[in-house]
């Protein structure tokens, strides 16, 4: 029979303990090296069990796996830190975290209030920038997970308490929350394994997001990417930061950090660009298709701050619905990928086709946007015997569905 939740998260975070214990340690050591060693479960747990016992060989098993997922993100600390596989799917980019608490921090902040931690990927960035941090989670084995995170990384300014965030902020007054003077808010945003879009369903939920931003001005909330802009309160930056083409993360800064109205981040691999407006810039203009297309990085189409990148570039929109640019040259801006336009035509599959094997072209990207079109079918059936290669763009120019025939992207 199935364990209640709470029999459930008492037995983890007694497995959560031993580990922590000599003999844990011991045994998180073997599983790992099972697993470099590519042992598959069952062989690792039957070995495990011979050699470190029936008790710690599966909790040893699985912290060794979620170790392994987390070390692409958390690097050497992975192998420090104790995840459960929700708490790491829940865990955001640490590099991201110290960003954030690092803004959290500058105006003189000391304590902070990590409402709802998780396995403490905050709590963690924020004792490094030299906090004293409350976490809070009503969960038990978050509680666990980042007392012993905390400790195994030798934070000792950090204090783990069972509250409820809803009740603590509705008695957080004068700036300050669970007796700190600044706070991060990260609500779950999933539930039963489904993503939940509709902020009031968050846990806390939206009403608590507000309140928090509307009491401690020192705040900062992490919020869904797909966040409606109607939803961000006068007075409160929100940000979207994206990594390698995608967000990865958007967040609202409380009235005591806001500094501007929308910023898009890009964090690249050896620099950060920013891009900012302290009002919308409303829409660009639109023209005809010219010489070079640019496709905008996505934290800047979701910050609204396509207008701002066109009027840069001196580029228009193709449409006033879709987030294509247009000009005369390539870019030399982080904020877009360019791409030069060689024909452009109504969308007709069979003329497309043809246009392509004229042109000795044998195989395609395919891009759309605006278009219902599955871009992997269509570079299946735009396949050909030519050598060459172009990113074709499905799209509506105008308001007609169009395609753009581009060269392929040197490098
Ligand atoms: C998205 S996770 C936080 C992830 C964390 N910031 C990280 O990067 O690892 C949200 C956490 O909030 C906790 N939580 C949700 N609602 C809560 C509430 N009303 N009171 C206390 N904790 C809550 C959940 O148990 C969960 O651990």
């Amino acid at each position: 029979m199935d364990r209640q939740p709470e029999e459930q998260a008492a037995e983890t975070v007694r497995q959560l303990r031993a580990l922590a214990t000599p003999d844990g340690a011991a045994a998180l050591s073997r599983a790992a090296s099972l697993m470099a060693d590519g042992a598959d479960a069952v062989s690792a747990l039957s070995r495990l069990r011979a050699e470190v016992g029936t008790d710690l060989a599966g909790p040893a098993w699985g912290v060794a796996r979620q170790r392994h997922k987390a070390r692409a993100t958390f690097g050497a600390d992975a192998d420090r830190l104790l995840f459960t596989g929700d708490t790491l799917e829940q865990a955001g980019r640490p590099a991201l975290a110290d960003r954030r608490a690092a803004r959290l921090l500058a105006p003189g902040s000391e304590s902070v209030a990590d409402l709802g931690c998780a396995a403490g990927t905050d709590t963690i960035a924020l004792a490094r920038a030299g906090a004293r941090v409350v976490a809070v989670d009503r969960d038990p084995v978050a509680r666990e997970l980042t007392l012993l995170n905390t400790t195994a990384l030798g934070l000792t300014r950090v204090e783990v308490i069972d509250a409820d965030v809803v009740d603590l902020v509705a008695a957080a007054a004068d700036g300050v929350v669970a007796g700190c003077r600044a706070a991060v808010l990260d609500p779950a945003r999933r539930a039963g394994g489904r993503r939940q879009l509709d902020p009031d369903r968050w846990s806390p939920p939206w009403s608590t997001v507000t309140a928090l931003l509307d009491r401690v001005p020192a705040t900062v909330v992490k919020v869904a990417p797909g966040l409606d802009h109607d939803r961000v309160p006068a007075g409160i930056e929100a940000e979207w930061i994206s990594v390698g083409g995608s967000i990865v993360e958007a967040l609202l800064w409380g009235r005591g950090l806001s500094a501007t109205w929308r910023r898009a981040t890009l964090v690249g691999r050896d620099a950060v660009h920013e891009l900012t407006a302290d009002q919308d810039p409303g829409l660009a203009p639109t023209g005809p298709v010219r010489r070079w297309l640019h496709e905008p990085d996505p934290a800047v189409i979701r910050s609204g701050l396509v207008a701002c990148v066109a009027a840069d570039l001196g580029a228009t929109l193709i449409d006033p619905t879709i987030a294509y640019l247009t000009s005369d040259g390539p870019a030399a801006n982080p904020w877009v990928s360019s791409y030069r336009v060689t024909d452009v035509l109504p969308f007709n599959l069979k003329k497309l086709r043809a246009l392509l094997r004229t042109q000795g072209v044998g195989r395609v990207v395919v891009k759309k946007r605006g278009s219902p079109i599955e871009p992997e079918t269509l570079a299946r059936q735009l396949r050909g015997p030519g050598s060459g290669s172009a990113v074709v763009v499905v799209t509506r120019v105008a308001g007609a569905p169009s395609v753009l025939v581009c060269a392929p992207l040197s490098g």
